[in-house]
């Protein structure tokens, strides 16, 4: 019998953790792999959550999460705590999904010890390293030295081609993202008990038509997360909606939505919610208000019309499709666009079509069989 191939996955954030346990669950069950886990911990509550609920336990965390750490203090530690859990496991792959500084410290610290690198959701560019900021340099950096690029869709895999990296070693596998989706559904059919805490919420907006809300983009900081504030101050003006914000625990997203939207009372601020409750909320929402890259993913292959508070998007397919609009953070266009999709019932059906052009839930069946290769 062959040698099982060693495959350390790392991943640190809320995002990485959602679209990388389903891997972790396959490669954990295929005796072609030994799967190993290392958590950066740059994320620590909000890793924690999915962790709990996909049940997966790392072998290694490195526990690395501070309050309101800068990006250079997180990329320095991230770049020394995975490159020594390297030399302890030598992996035959390192795994890293997306474009977070765990992400990009993983690959690095790989490249470093010429461990070949796999990059689950590849080729992802909005063409402006700017927006979002710094994450699209970051997946620069993981595509210039990856040997695998696992593109969720052809658009992905065209950058890529573009950017003349090893064409042999580009597929295009569907996003990771529908398979936990998947999954999730599935354990709340199982189990209703799991998204059932919002039942008070949703007793106490009865009759209003609910807009799910996220926003933690750091090129948003400052102007543009006023401006979210101020736009959501204006949508709660309105008697028939009510906002449900499970708000990300980063202190720069916190600080100005609670000064600015504490009090109201159609405006429910919350913690983060896990993830069979964040597919709950997804559910009974009307619509998406975000600036997430799992959202915009997530929302049009249940029918949610998303709109989309950054100047580009990384994500065209949603955009090209028409379940997904840019709104920018600009106070009027946000009110305007979230008006016209409560008010006007045919420009709300256009957007609310069911469409999955990030993967069809299988996405981690055909990464598995390249890992295997
Ligand atoms: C990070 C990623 C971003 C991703 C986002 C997903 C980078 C540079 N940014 O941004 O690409 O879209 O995660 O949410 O990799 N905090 C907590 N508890 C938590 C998580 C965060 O208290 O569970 C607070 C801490 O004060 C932490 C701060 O939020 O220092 C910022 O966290 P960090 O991971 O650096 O950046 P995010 O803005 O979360
Ligand atoms: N999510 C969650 N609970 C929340 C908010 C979001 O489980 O309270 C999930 C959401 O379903 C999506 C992912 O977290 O899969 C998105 O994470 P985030 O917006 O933090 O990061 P991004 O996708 O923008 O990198």
């Amino acid at each position: 019998m062959d040698i099982p191939r060693k495959i350390l996955t790392v991943f640190g954030t809320r995002p990485e953790a959602i679209k990388l346990f389903p891997l972790v669950h396959a490669l954990e069950a295929d005796e072609r792999f030994v799967s190993r886990v290392c958590v950066s911990g740059q994320h620590r509550g909000m890793l924690d959550q999915v962790l709990e609920i996909a049940g997966v336990t790392p072998h290694h965390d490195l526990d690395l999460m501070q309050p309101d750490q800068t990006l250079d203090r997180l990329t320095a530690r991230l770049l020394t705590g995975i490159g020594e859990v390297l030399d302890t496991e030598k992996p035959d792959y390192v795994v890293v999904q997306g474009d977070t500084a765990t992400a990009m410290c993983g690959a690095l610290a790989a490249y470093y010890r010429k461990i070949p690198v796999a990059h689950v959701e590849a080729g992802l560019r909005s063409g402006n390293i700017h927006h979002p900021w710094p994450e699209e340099v970051n997946r620069k950096v993981i595509g210039s030295l990856a040997a695998l690029h696992f593109a969720p869709t052809e658009t992905a895999a065209e950058a890529l081609r573009r950017e003349n990296v090893d064409l042999a070693g580009v597929h295009v596998t569907g996003n990771t993202v529908i398979d936990a989706l998947h999954w999730v559904t599935a354990r709340i059919g199982e189990r209703p008990e799991l998204a059932a805490d919002l039942a008070e919420l949703e007793q106490r907006f009865v009759g209003r038509r609910i807009i799910g809300m996220t926003s933690h983009r750091r090129e948003s900081f400052g102007d543009g997360m006023r401006n979210i504030a101020d736009a959501v101050k204006r949508l709660a003006a309105r008697d028939d909606v009510a906002v449900v914000f499970p708000v990300h625990l980063n202190p720069n997203v916190r600080k100005v939505m609670n000064d600015a939207l504490a009090g109201l009372g159609n405006v429910a601020l919350i913690e983060p919610l896990d993830y069979p409750h964040f597919a709950r909320l997804l559910d009974i929402s009307t619509l998406m208000l975000t600036d997430s890259g799992g959202v915009q993913e997530e929302a049009p292959a249940l029918g949610k019309p998303v709109l989309v508070m950054r100047e580009t998007t990384e994500r065209p397919e949603g955009v090209e499709a028409g379940t997904a609009k840019l709104v920018g953070t600009d106070t009027g266009a946000i009110v305007r666009e979230c008006n016209r999709l409560l008010d006007d019932k045919t420009a709300y059906a256009k957007m609310a079509q069911a469409h999955n052009p990030f993967g069809d839930g299988k996405a981690t069946q055909r990464i598995v069989e390249l890992l295997a290769c």
